[in-house]
């Protein structure tokens, strides 16, 4: 298309600019020399939660929020959560392409390989009281790892991020089985490096004195699916965390649990603990009219409905609902998944819902897959977690590489008090202290 520019005039000079767009964007630094006058600044744009900013140029995951479209490197989340293990989608998120067999099977091996973690982490773990929350363990451990690998800040040699790259994805699931037996007092269990990933993990969490754990083969398909929903999705706020803080190129470790901390808000990812307790708390499809009726007063959230970008239908929440069905034919049907069949008829036919564009998103169903699996709510934002790891990886990897990117250091608007002297405390006025 020709003339990709845009014309300002600005109406306190009444000087024009052109400034180019690209790809539907226009660069903030152009906005720069727009300037009042010799000694202004010059424009900035404000934007507070970067409803309208791209921090980044990317090429791992395409979202159209509008459409309800998902790929990751071009692939379609429905073709490859149908086809793919996660390790495959993972070597396709960090690599840009899918493996052939040999570097599939080259992959898998590596990622076995790592999947111990150190004794002393073992050590660490047993420090946390039995009810601690388990990403508050995992984050804490994931944090400690960049104590067990000091050579991880080194992050300017490729060959020394790949390696950490595939301790982090090899380890998370280790992690995540010894905090959930650590809060119910079971004795760790290793890795079997004979077990797919997913199998290996259901092995670490429910093996008991049985000598070789063999899953359910239905259960662990259904969780490499929605590991493989989970694994990336482009610039949400964890991933923002991970390229904000590995832009100070503090190590891996340091930057993943910064992620995890993200991850673990119910805005974010722990949003699907709080839907399992909202069903829990509605507890019967007649008290669902009185809930809604809260919502749309504004004294309460639809947990697990709407979406900075998704203004439409997730398509993960839509193949999430057929692994439910697939579930619940092994493990007994959750009867909260009609409570939240309902809720989502009924918020979906609702005037508050449909002009705001809300519709159930991952964290809707997943929960209620995970309870009929057998874990707790509080441990549900971990199997979000170690999936979304590969992302933030990819992310970070790709932030590294990218030669326009720096250290993120957003600008201000400042609106606090002019410049005054200092008064001796005897002197001073009484005022409202601001901001605590
Ligand atoms: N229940 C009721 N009203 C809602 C909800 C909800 N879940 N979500 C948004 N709204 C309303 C909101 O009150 C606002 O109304 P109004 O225009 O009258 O002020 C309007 O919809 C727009 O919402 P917003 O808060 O400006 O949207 P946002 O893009 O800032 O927030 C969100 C996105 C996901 C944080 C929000 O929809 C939300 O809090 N949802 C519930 C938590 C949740 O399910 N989070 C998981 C997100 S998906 C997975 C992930 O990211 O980890």
């Amino acid at each position: 298309m020709d003339n990709q520019t845009l014309t300002i005039t600005d109406n306190r000079t009444q000087q024009t600019y052109t400034i180019p767009i690209w790809r539907g964007t226009i660069r903030a630094m152009d906005l720069r020399r727009i300037k009042a006058g010799a000694g202004d600044f010059g424009l900035m744009t404000y934007d507070p939660a970067f409803m309208n900013t791209a921090s980044c140029q990317s090429a791992i995951t395409y979202l159209d929020g509008d459409k309800g479209i998902l790929r990751y490197r071009g692939y379609p989340i429905e073709q490859l959560a149908e086809n793919c293990t996660f390790l495959e989608v993972a070597y396709l998120l960090l690599h840009g392409e899918l493996p052939t067999e040999e570097e599939l099977a080259y992959w898998n091996c590596e990622i076995t390989h790592h999947s111990m973690i150190h004794e002393n982490v073992k050590k660490f773990m047993d420090g946390f009281h039995h009810d601690a929350h388990p990403m508050g363990i995992l984050m804490s451990t994931v944090a400690a790892l960049s104590t067990f690998y000091p050579d991880a800040r080194n992050v300017a040699d490729p060959k020394c991020r790949r390696k950490q790259v595939v301790r982090l994805i090899a380890k998370m699931p280790t992690l995540a089985a010894y905090a959930f037996r650590h809060r119910l007092g079971l004795p760790y269990i290793y890795p079997d490096p004979e077990l797919s990933y997913a199998k290996n993990y259901m092995n670490m969490l429910w093996r008991r004195t049985e000598p070789k754990y063999v899953a359910n083969e239905v259960l662990a398909r259904a969780l490499e699916v929605l590991f493989i929903l989970h694994a990336d999705h482009e610039q949400n706020c964890s991933a923002s965390a991970m390229r904000a803080v590995g832009s100070s190129t503090a190590d891996p470790y340091s930057t993943a649990a910064a992620s995890i901390a993200a991850l673990s808000g119910p805005l974010h990812g722990g949003a699907n603990e709080e839907v399992l307790r909202m069903l829990d708390e509605i507890g019967s499809n007649d008290n669902i009219p009185g809930f809604i009726a809260q919502v749309k007063e504004g004294k309460r959230k639809l947990m697990g409905f709407g979406h900075r970008v998704y203004k439409n239908y997730d398509p993960r929440a839509r193949i999430i609902k057929q692994v439910a069905g697939e579930v619940f034919a092994v493990t007994g049907r959750n009867p909260k998944i009609d409570i939240a069949l309902e809720l989502e008829r009924i918020a979906l036919s609702d005037d508050y819902f449909i002009t705001r564009k809300l519709y159930p998103n991952v964290d809707f169903y997943s929960g209620i897959i995970y309870e009929a699996m057998g874990f707790k709510p509080e441990e549900f934002t971990v199997l979000f977690g170690i999936p979304r790891t590969v992302g933030w990886l990819a992310q970070w990897q790709e932030m590294l590489q990218d030669p326009e990117q720096k250290i993120a250091r957003p600008r201000q608007v400042y609106t606090g008090e002019d410049c005054r002297d200092f008064a001796p405390a005897a002197l001073r006025g009484q005022k409202e202290p601001a901001g605590i």
